[in-house]
């Protein structure tokens, strides 16, 4: 990997890598001093994705990049332009780490199945679940099914035929019960996601 002083003067291409010059250069010519005459924005102490800006002008995505933590390349020839963005890059200051944490969407945590929870002795083949309020009752099957008065199947599908729903989150409305106490079985599945984020 090639790494730049921040400002440095480099040649255009030994800043765009070989994917992104045979792209370009299939779209269109450089003249030879557009091609020599560049400047590579580098910034150095900041983790995570690289934006690439080979356009950079004043550097609005340089300063967007550097607020957001974001590695950043910018590729600009003007002089003048590369002065200015230089000066708006020393006075933009990177956002503090609480203000880039992003709130995880629930869709991009790993997916669990039900019998996860009995291979690993979480719960066991025979015990009963109950909705929160004890109306209902299905019994866990060896396989990871789960079996309630007249329906087998899915901890949701056998959630939603009890209830007469269309859909049910069977992690939410199945508890099991310890000590006299109803638990979701939900926080059985959070318990091993945590652990398998530990270990990772
Ligand atoms: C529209 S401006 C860029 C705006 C900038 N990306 C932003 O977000 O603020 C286009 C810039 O590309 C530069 N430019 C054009 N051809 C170039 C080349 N071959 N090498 C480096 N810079 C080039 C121009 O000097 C100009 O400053």
């Amino acid at each position: 990997m090639t790494t730049f002083r921040c400002g440095q003067t480099v040649s255009y291409r030994s800043v765009v890598a070989k994917s992104v010059r045979s792209q370009v250069a299939k779209r269109r010519t450089l003249h030879k001093s557009q091609n020599r005459c560049c400047i590579a924005f580098c910034w150095p102490a900041l983790t995570r994705d690289v934006v690439l800006d080979p356009f950079f002008g004043t550097g609005t995505t340089g300063v967007v990049a550097k607020r957001l933590g974001r590695h950043f390349v910018g590729i600009e020839r003007e002089e003048a332009y590369v002065s200015l963005a230089m000066e708006r890059l020393e006075k933009t200051k990177p956002l503090d780490d609480d203000a880039l944490e992003i709130t995880k969407s629930k869709k991009f945590e790993p997916r669990i199945p039900f019998g996860i929870l009995i291979e690993q002795g979480l719960l066991n083949p025979g015990t009963v679940l109950y909705d929160n309020k004890r109306r209902h009752r299905a019994r866990i099957r060896a396989d990871g099914s789960v079996v309630g008065a007249d329906v087998a199947g899915s901890i949701h599908k056998v959630g939603a035929h009890v209830q007469g729903a269309p859909a049910c989150n069977g992690w939410t409305f199945w508890h099991f019960e310890e000590k006299g106490s109803l638990i979701p079985i939900d926080l059985l599945r959070q318990q091993i996601r945590a652990e398998s984020a530990a270990a990772n």
